[in-house]
């Protein structure tokens, strides 16, 4: 049985296919491929595109979801092993997984980590012990990874730029009041890295570096795919030729759980915002960001009403590669 829990998991071959499937479902939307068939979607944080898209896609198929969001309407969840339960939650996961699983053939989670430990919430530990204790497919829909997210940036850039190996991607790090989760980032780099593209991070300095096995495997996957991986500080050396922006703040990983620390930091960082003089340096670049946004503080009002953000696209493709992800997870085709 494969889940869809990170696109390390998954070849670029399978990824295309996904991909593929999808273009047509946005071609033809609605079909009865999923009739008689369900997921759970477990929420344990908040959402507006991942909740409607994948209860609209299932939709579209013929299926149903039921979104569930423990703690709120839903009982709170334990998701260590060998928990003694004394505190707010009160069911396990190995509960939780083994019921959702007679019920419904497929469980999405979105968990974000806990923001105290990174060494910790590196190993997505809440996700892999769902995937474990299911006996149907498991979907991530965010936790250090948000490969839903992935997919649906990589089938925008190919509707606008066909081919994207070798065209020069810069992931900038931009400002936010606040340390967010690294996924967004993280996915970014792996699936830029997976299709050949030349791959910058930019960051304001070392400390917002990602972590080594997203860098690492975003090496490892340039070598194989013919595209390439750096890091700059650098704002002018990363726009310059730039094909693609991806915009993402995220929290500096040496201080993780110390947000009056980080802010130290972050608080002299206002101007990687994305803004109208840096995209002019690009070479006719798109401008793109998973959403929500904060405008006028993550990229400027002229930013996203540009021609050239293509911020909704992804957020559209969101619903096509999803509904093509629960049909492959389910051996369904058109
Ligand atoms: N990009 C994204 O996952 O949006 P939501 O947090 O609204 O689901």
């Amino acid at each position: 049985m494969q889940h869809f829990l990170s696109t390390m998991d998954w070849t670029v071959e399978q990824l295309d296919g996904l991909l593929k499937l999808a273009a047509d479902l946005k071609q033809d939307p609605i079909h009865e491929n999923l009739r008689g068939k369900s997921i759970a979607l477990m929420f344990l944080n908040p959402s507006m595109r991942t909740r409607t898209s994948f209860d609209l896609g299932m939709q579209q198929l013929g299926g149903i979801a039921i979104v569930l969001q423990p703690g709120k309407d839903a009982w709170g969840v334990e998701f260590k092993p060998g928990a003694v339960m004394e505190g707010e939650a009160e069911e396990h996961i190995a509960e939780v997984a083994g019921v959702l699983s007679r019920y419904c053939d497929l469980i999405g989670l979105r968990a974000f980590p806990l923001f105290k430990d990174w060494p910790t919430d590196r190993e997505d530990a809440v996700i892999r012990s769902l995937a474990k204790h299911a006996t149907v497919p498991v979907i991530n829909m965010e936790t250090i990874v948000h490969p839903c997210q992935e997919l649906a940036l990589m089938m925008t850039l190919k509707e606008h730029q066909g081919e994207v190996k070798n065209r020069k991607f810069v992931l900038t790090w931009t400002w936010h009041p606040r340390p967010l989760n690294t996924a967004v980032a993280n996915s970014a780099l792996l699936i830029a890295s997976k299709f050949g593209m030349d791959v910058t991070l930019l960051c304001p300095e070392e400390a917002y570096r990602l972590d080594p096995q997203f860098e690492t495997a975003a090496s490892r996957f340039a070598v194989q795919s013919g595209g390439s991986f750096g890091a700059t500080h650098d704002i002018e050396e990363a726009y310059t030729d730039a094909d693609v922006v991806y915009a993402k703040s995220w929290g500096a990983l040496p201080f993780y759980g110390q947000p009056g620390e980080e802010w130290e930091l972050r608080k002299n960082y206002r101007h990687f915002i994305v803004d109208e003089k840096k995209m002019a340096l690009t070479n006719n670049g798109l401008f793109s960001h998973c959403l929500p946004l904060r405008r006028n503080v993550k990229a400027t009002d002229g930013v996203m009403d540009a021609d050239y953000c293509v911020a909704l696209d992804e957020a559209e493709n969101r619903l096509h590669v999803q509904k093509a992800i629960m049909m492959r997870l389910l051996g369904a085709n058109l």
